[in-house]
């Protein structure tokens, strides 16, 4: 499972973040990849310098204001010609799936789709985030008033990690099947 061509299988999980939540979901990912016997790098988009060591990437941004974090296409932009040969898992975080707006979350994932492009990722998916008014600018604070937006951490751990090991799965179908 841990193998590649007779090299140690290799992972990143990269991220960018606003408020912190999203890096602790990326935190999350990579301790059900390390369970799992695999090696794995954890790391802020705009940290990234390379990304030719690793076999499979998990990538993963925030939405703000109804687009992902800009930092999320740079990152795609910068890295496409590499992430296309490669297997990704593309994951947002948001407050969408607690909305009572019907056709949120679907709405959420078409910009998040078109935010991917070129990808094709093998799995995509949206978590529902944090969000903690106290640790806010007095700007979002009016504007999470503004739109009515719910508040709390909504992170579901299990949801995270059972997302993580289907990929890892999907993975390991792919080199055995
Ligand atoms: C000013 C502001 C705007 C937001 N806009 C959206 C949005 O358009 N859609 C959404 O689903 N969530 C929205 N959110 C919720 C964030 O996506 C959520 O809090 C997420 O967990 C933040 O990730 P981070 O802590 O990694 O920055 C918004 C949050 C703030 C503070």
């Amino acid at each position: 499972m841990n193998k590649t061509n007779g090299k140690l299988m290799m992972i990143l999980v990269s991220f960018t973040s606003k408020n912190g939540s999203t890096a602790e979901i990326a935190e999350c990912i990579g301790k059900e990849i390390a369970k799992a016997g695999i090696s794995c790098d954890i790391s802020e988009m705009k940290k990234v310098t390379s990304i030719s060591n690793y076999d499979a990437i998990i990538i993963g941004a925030p939405f703000y204001m109804g687009h992902i974090m800009k930092e999320f296409p740079a990152f795609i932009n910068r890295y496409h010609a590499e992430l296309v040969k490669l297997p990704v898992a593309a994951f947002a975080v948001g407050m969408a799936p607690l909305s009572n707006e019907p056709g949120s979350v679907e709405h959420a994932m078409e910009v998040f789709r078109r935010s991917l492009q070129p990808l094709s990722p093998v799995t995509t998916i949206l978590f529902a985030g944090r969000l903690e008014v106290q640790k806010l600018s007095f700007i979002s604070r009016k504007i999470i008033k503004l739109v009515n937006s719910p508040t709390g951490d909504y992170r579901d751990w299990d949801v995270i990690s059972s997302w993580t090991r289907e990929f890892l799965d999907m993975l390991n179908e792919d080199k055995t099947g």
